[in-house]
């Protein structure tokens, strides 16, 4: 072990460690428990241990501190990771308690992990390590659900059902485009969440408090232990910013009201009988025997809110804070790690009732076609016959008018000789006219790119098969970057202990 003064100032003293608790000075007051952050740091304990391994290793290949101080280090380093963070000494947060406990296992060269670094890039570093693995989770529970919803659109491509605007009857579609529809919007919160991740991916450490540091770091080493894509350029930006915090807060915040729409369907749906949500995601009254409800779906639903609050938390928090580094952005990790827990825990749920839900063909067929909802398809039969959109339209708003929602042949025929005073065979036959009355064969007209005549809904499959496909990848190449850093980092580490 050297002696030499050289990093911290920690030569051999004869009063043991204790001049080395040196925060004692300020923060051992009633404020104590206020100041710590070491409860909540359980999150980034692993995080911390890897950073610290980085930084060591790094140190040692730049001759800041010597193999043999690096080896006890690492050595401490593993113990103290064995022992787990309900061992760990007291401390301010988990930085401080790791080396403390490293000093304490080390002796005054234990001092050494700190040269070269503050808390603050320290503590960056740690959230964007372990928030990197979260986002791959909530990235895979997205694709988890675009599974789903692939799977429901393939499996009921000719299952027509009422589509609604305004919640009134519009027309008709099917559960596949319904499904689809989703999976669409979920495939824009994956992409959002990739796009987090990618920008969260680059390592702040090095860039010391905030000013950077007289010692000869080597930064993109570090991140590349770290299995980082790159470094932070200014020390000050490094250390201060959050936005990777606010910006995956926010694709978990949207993805959670996108999913809260598709809650509310499902919940509309059952109640209209034409779903069933299956009994491991169903639950019952306690004291109505009868009563089977959505609740997980109800719970998805207000997930959304959860995750809009925790947003503008973080947000309030970050709001006005001036440079470099402040104490309140130890608050704002917890708004991200709630909003990442609630909302992954919510896509999975949504993900499984999907998966498992039961949709009733022949309620949705009766429904299908209630409240005149096939009138938009014999308006685009007329004008497609030659009558002007707009004198078609209202051929079949006066049909509707005066026939409710029983707009047949003869109702419509009255209508045309009404507004047209013409019979409506005089453009078409009454066979197209039936034909658009029919909620399968109005579905089935609509087969314009992105439409959900079963041929249309066919292309949609493929090309939300392909992008599930590339955005799997995306999450593989992610995680093996990552694994091969713990392992390259994890052999690094060998060579010293
Ligand atoms: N625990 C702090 C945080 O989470 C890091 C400590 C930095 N403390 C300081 N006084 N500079 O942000």
């Amino acid at each position: 072990m050297s002696e030499e003064p050289t990093a911290n100032g920690a030569g051999d003293d004869d009063t043991g460690n204790e001049g080395v608790v040196r925060r004692e000075r300020f923060s051992g007051g009633p404020a104590r428990g206020f100041l710590s952050s070491l409860a909540a740091d359980r999150r980034i304990f692993a995080a911390d241990l890897a950073v610290d391994r980085a930084h060591v290793v790094m140190l040692a290949e730049q001759d800041i501190v010597d193999d043999g101080t690096a080896g006890e280090i690492l050595t401490a380093l593993e113990e103290i990771e064995d022992a787990g963070h309900d061992a760990l000494p007291d401390g301010e947060d988990v930085h401080e308690a790791i080396e403390t406990a490293v000093i304490d296992r080390v002796g005054l060269d234990g001092g050494r992990m700190h040269t070269a670094r503050s808390r603050n890039d320290e503590v960056a570093t740690c959230i964007r390590y372990r928030l990197r693995e979260d986002l791959l989770d909530a990235i895979e529970t997205t694709l988890e659900a675009r599974g789903a919803l692939i799977e429901t659109a393939e499996a009921e491509r000719e299952t027509v059902m009422p589509g609604f605007t305004h919640l009134q009857p519009a027309q008709p579609t099917t559960v596949a485009h319904w499904a689809l529809s989703y999976e669409r919007a979920l495939a824009r919160e994956t992409a959002r969440l990739i796009d987090a991740y990618d920008r969260t991916n680059q390592s702040p450490l090095g860039a010391a408090a905030f000013a950077g540091t007289p010692f000869d770091v080597e930064r993109e080493r570090t991140a590349a232990l770290l299995g980082f894509a790159g470094t932070m350029d200014n020390a000050m930006d490094a250390v201060s910013a959050r936005d990777f915090l606010v910006e995956s807060t926010a694709a978990l915040a949207t993805l959670a009201t996108t999913l809260s729409g598709l809650a509310e369907d499902i919940v509309i749906y059952a109640n209209k009988g034409f779903v069933e949500v299956d009994d491991a995601y169903a639950s019952t009254s306690s004291i109505m025997p009868q009563k089977k409800n959505p609740d997980t779906l109800e719970l998805v639903r207000a997930r959304a809110g959860d995750a809009a609050a925790g947003l503008n938390g973080l947000l309030n928090t970050l709001k006005g804070l001036p440079r470099a580094y402040n104490r309140d952005l130890q608050r704002a990790g917890g708004h991200a790690w709630r909003a990442i827990d609630g909302v992954s825990e919510a896509t999975e749920v949504a993900a499984g009732a999907i998966a498992t839900a039961d949709w009733n063909d022949e309620a949705l067929a009766a429904a299908a076609g209630e409240g005149f909802s096939t009138a938009t398809g014999v308006a685009d039969a007329l004008a497609m016959a030659g009558v002007p959109f707009r004198t078609a339209h209202e051929v079949v708003a006066s049909t509707a008018e005066a026939a409710g929602d029983d707009g047949d042949f003869e109702a419509l025929d009255a209508a045309a000789r009404d507004v047209l005073d013409a019979s409506l065979t005089e453009y078409v036959d009454r066979q197209t006219i039936e034909s658009a009355l029919d909620p399968g064969q109005s579905v089935a007209s609509r087969d314009s790119a992105g439409g959900p005549a079963p041929e249309a809904v066919a292309d949609q499959i493929a090309a939300a098969r392909t992008d599930h496909d590339a955005d799997s990848d995306t999450l593989a190449e992610r995680r093996a970057a990552i694994a091969d850093a713990v392992e390259s980092l994890q052999a690094e580490v060998e060579t010293y202990v």
